[in-house]
């Protein structure tokens, strides 16, 4: 627009600036009583100036709707909504007033369209601090004829009730909105189980995928995290009326803090930390692909991935705008239809399956097992056209018939990962296009060929000169072209592993030393930062620290360049593939202590103290003699804020966050102890300490807590190691292992010692005494 003053224009301004001014002063204070409507940029506050009610459009969306948000929160955050499914497009000509002793909302055409349907008389509707938005009798001061408490959106507040009310048999639900801009119920809710005392979260109102547990009279069996957090008090009372849960906040003046069921499927828990943001304090299920049928039909859920849905091969996105929104649940769909029906095909021509390996099988439910051998398995599937896969073992043939839901691939080797075959129309396997340009390619690019030739001798003459004018500039790391890294990595063909900061790929140099090339995403840095930065993680070389050997630095392409490690991460060996030589006690040891030794050198050797913030068994390495070496150290620093984005967004507090982390509080080497501690306890089981639910829903207790417990109570702690070392291990260096695991993982951080500590405890220099149960670990039995 141009920016001429034009009369017209002016005016125009003029008059909405004295509309607006006018309207804001129609109302004020915390009630909307008989005589006043709310429309337009009008706000109700809460008297003590803690809630907003009034009309907002979420993101984006032209939709607005009549909601609650907090005032002191700077990034507006709605916490309740009236008209979830019914939007106005125009605020300035809708209404929220009293209307028959209701409040209503009445939209552009002056139709109510929401309703508190009480029908009483003389009402008013007040605003109140804790977040509950009011009706009542305009005199009476107790009795609430309405309440927004009782009309619960996808967040509960502290001081709310969420329940069960025995005498008109109805519970409460959070439902999720179906995306960040659109209010409207999604597929995931979160309902009490009465019968139970727990609470269960719903996909679309049947299928449930995740339960609290029972409440054992302090927190949920399931739910351990529970007791972490010093400034939560959570109840769930139960009495001839009503069974329900809530929580309160120590103050509330200074904890904004609220539960939620999100768009992701994940009941969060978010903590305002100003002036960062909302901190999540937990997520449940702790998995992203532990959410049912996240990724809709034949959308494939992988952990530690960024997005964590995709479409499976010879799919597409059913909408992309939903996608992009987080929205995955309208799945993929076919790009070619099947040809099934059409029973004149020769056998070229008909469907064929697409082979997927390491998957979590699409729920069994759905699948019929046949009573075939695996043989014939493939013709079964294929011969009946409502069959859209199959997969095979020992004990026959399964196959699936309808949309495939609820997919999930797991990492290359993972013990629960099956092979599953997807039905797919022939021609997407078709590869005669390939090939004739293939061909049109070699023609050209022969007749080119030596130009081409000369061209590059140019460039990698140029290229060279380059590279050894830098290789000065950062010491000993050496600075890769883009194309180098591209032509050793075979086009990153080969990738190794994957994480929120990006991937990483095998390579070969042309003088045939191997190494793992880091594809960085995202990173914040500007160029001198990053050369600088990268410089700084180059010095830090260690017998149990990855060696960063070099680096690439082209625009928005940066990749880190590290010595290879032939026996990949502890984490492959720990979690995957049971026939895979299997990690000896003394191997184990070994690797606790030296990835101990590594932690030390970077908390104190250093001549900056460096903390990780990212351990896991994925960022111990193993070379060649199974000597462990720290992966990924400096990346804090390095990707800077997207760090603690990617961070708290892959895994929330899935595992290896210290409590503090997740408080929002300074970070100091102290949450690498606990990171440490908790990895500690999967080198002894073998199996993720998230892993509760196995296959069958049979629930196992919580791992640390478990191990805390039989430490405590000096019970057995040989029957905590994994199952496969068939009680081979030093016993005396286990109790040692677990019990200084305990120690790692104390919630207060001044209980944990230095990793200095820990490595003297390993060596035997130093005594490891009992250690007091971390509060988060404690189970109150019962019993
Ligand atoms: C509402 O308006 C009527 C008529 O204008 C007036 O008599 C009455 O006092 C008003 N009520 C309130 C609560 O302001
Ligand atoms: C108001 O709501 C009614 C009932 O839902 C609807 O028929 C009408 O189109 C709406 N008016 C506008 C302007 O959207
Ligand atoms: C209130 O009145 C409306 C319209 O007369 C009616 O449809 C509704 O059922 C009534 N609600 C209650 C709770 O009485
Ligand atoms: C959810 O359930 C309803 C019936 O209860 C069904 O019509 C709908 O298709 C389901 N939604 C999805 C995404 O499967
Ligand atoms: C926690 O909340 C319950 C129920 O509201 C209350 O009875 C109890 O006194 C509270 N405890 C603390 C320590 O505030
Ligand atoms: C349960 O409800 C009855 C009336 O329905 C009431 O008299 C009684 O006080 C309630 N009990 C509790 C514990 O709230
Ligand atoms: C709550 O926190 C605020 C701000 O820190 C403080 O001023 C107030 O005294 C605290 N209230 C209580 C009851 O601790
Ligand atoms: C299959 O072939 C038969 C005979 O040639 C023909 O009548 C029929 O239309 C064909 N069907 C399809 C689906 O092409
Ligand atoms: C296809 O398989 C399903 C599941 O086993 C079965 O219910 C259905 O009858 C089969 N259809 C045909 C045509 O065989």
């Amino acid at each position: 627009m141009k920016m001429k003053t034009n009369p017209r224009f002016l005016t125009l301004v003029l008059l909405f600036l004295y509309l607006s001014f006018e309207t804001n002063l129609c109302l004020g204070g915390d009630t909307i009583s008989a005589n006043q409507s709310l429309s337009g940029d009008q706000t109700i506050v809460s008297a003590g100036g803690v809630f907003v009610l009034g009309f907002f459009h979420p993101g984006k969306s032209p939709n607005y709707y009549i909601g609650m948000w907090y005032k002191q929160v700077t990034k507006q955050t709605v916490i309740w909504v009236a008209n979830r499914e019914k939007p106005v497009l125009d605020r300035f000509s809708s209404e929220l007033k009293i209307s028959d002793g209701n409040l209503v909302l009445f939209n552009e055409s002056k139709i109510p369209i929401w309703s508190t349907n009480v029908n009483s008389t003389s009402v008013e509707a007040v605003l109140l601090d804790s977040g509950n938005l009011v009706l009542k009798q305009k005199s009476s001061s107790v009795q609430l004829l309405w309440e927004s408490f009782h009309h619960l959106t996808d967040t509960l507040l502290p001081g709310c009730k969420f329940g069960y009310n025995k005498k008109t048999k109805k519970g409460q639900v959070l439902t999720s909105w179906k995306n960040p801009e659109d209010p409207a119920p999604g597929l995931f809710s979160i309902e009490p189980v009465p019968s139970e005392d727990s609470f269960v979260i719903r996909w679309n109102g049947s299928r449930n995928y995740w339960s609290s547990g029972a409440w054992n009279g302090r927190i949920f069996e399931f739910v351990p995290e529970m007791s972490v957090h010093e400034i939560y008090n959570f109840s769930y009372i139960t009495s001839d009326n009503e069974s329900y849960f809530i929580y309160s906040v120590q103050n509330t003046t200074k904890t904004v803090s609220r539960l939620t069921m999100d768009v992701s499927g994940q009941l969060k828990q978010p903590l305002w930390v100003p002036p960062k943001g909302w901190n999540v304090i937990w997520s449940f299920p702790r998995q992203q692909c532990q959410v049912y049928a996240l990724c809709g039909p034949y959308g494939s859920c992988t952990e530690n991935t960024l997005p964590f849905c995709s479409c499976l091969w010879g799919f597409e996105r059913r909408s992309q705008s939903d996608w992009d929104l987080k929205d995955y649940s309208g799945g993929c769909i076919r790009k070619t239809e099947l040809q099934c029906d059409n029973f004149n095909l020769s056998s070229s021509k008909k469907d064929k399956f697409l082979e997927l390996h390491s998957m979590l099988l699409p729920e069994s439910e759905k699948a019929s097992r046949v009573d075939v051998n695996s043989a014939t398995c493939e013709s079964t599937c294929l011969n009946n056209c409502s069959c859209t896969a199959y997969a095979s073992d020992s004990n026959g043939c399964l196959i699936w018939t309808g949309d495939l839901l609820d997919l999930q691939q797991l990492q290359a080797g993972d013990k629960s990962g099956r092979t599953l075959y997807v039905r797919l129309a022939a021609s997407e396997f078709r590869s005669g296009k390939n090939s004739k340009w293939l061909i049109i390619g070699v023609a050209v690019g022969s007749a080119s060929i030596v130009l081409l030739g000369l061209i590059l001798f140019l460039i990698t003459r140029r290229r060279n000169k380059m590279i050894r004018r830098r290789k000065e500039v950062d010491g000993s790391l050496t600075a890769f072209s883009y194309k180098e890294l591209q032509k050793a990595t075979k086009n990153f063909s080969e990738k190794l592993g994957g994480g929120g900061f990006g991937s990483v790929f095998k390579g070969i140099l042309p003088n045939n030393t191997v190494i793992a090339v880091k594809k960085l995403e995202n990173i914040g840095q500007g160029e001198k930062q990053f050369r600088a930065e990268v410089g700084t993680i180059g010095r830090i070389q260690h017998v149990n620290l990855v060696r960063l050997c070099g680096f690439c630095s082209q625009g928005a392409k940066k990749l880190l360049v590290y010595d290879y490690m032939s026996n990949g991460s502890l984490a492959s060996h720990l979690f995957h593939e049971k026939n895979s030589n299997v990690l000896d006690w003394k191997t184990r040891y070994q690797i606790a202590l030296g990835t101990a030794r590594g932690l030390v050198y970077l908390h104190e050797k250093c001549r900056d103290c460096i903390i990780h913030c990212d351990i896991k068994p994925e960022n111990i390495l193993l070379d060649a003699e199974f000597c462990a070496k720290v992966a990924d150290f400096g990346l804090a620093k390095l990707m800077g804020r997207e760090f603690s984005r990617v961070l708290t967004s892959m895994r929330g507090t899935r595992g290896y966050l210290a409590p503090e982390w997740i408080a929002g509080v300074a970070i100091t080497s102290k949450a690498d102890v606990y990171s440490y501690g908790m990895m500690i306890f999967e080198l002894v089981s073998g199996r993720r300490n998230s892993e509760q639910l196995d296959l069958n829903g049979k629930v196992s207790k919580y791992f640390p807590s478990l191990v805390t417990s039989i430490v405590v109570e000096s019970g057995d702690v040989l029957g905590l190691l994994d199952l496969r070392l068939e009680g081979n291990a030093e016993l005396e260096e286990l109790e040692k292992v677990c019990k200084i695991a305990c120690w790692c993982t104390q919630d207060d951080e001044s209980h944990r010692p230095p990793m200095s500590q820990v490595v003297q405890m390993l060596e035997g220099n130093m005594e490891v005494h009992l250690p007091p149960i971390p509060r988060s670990f404690y189970f109150y039995d019962e019993n």
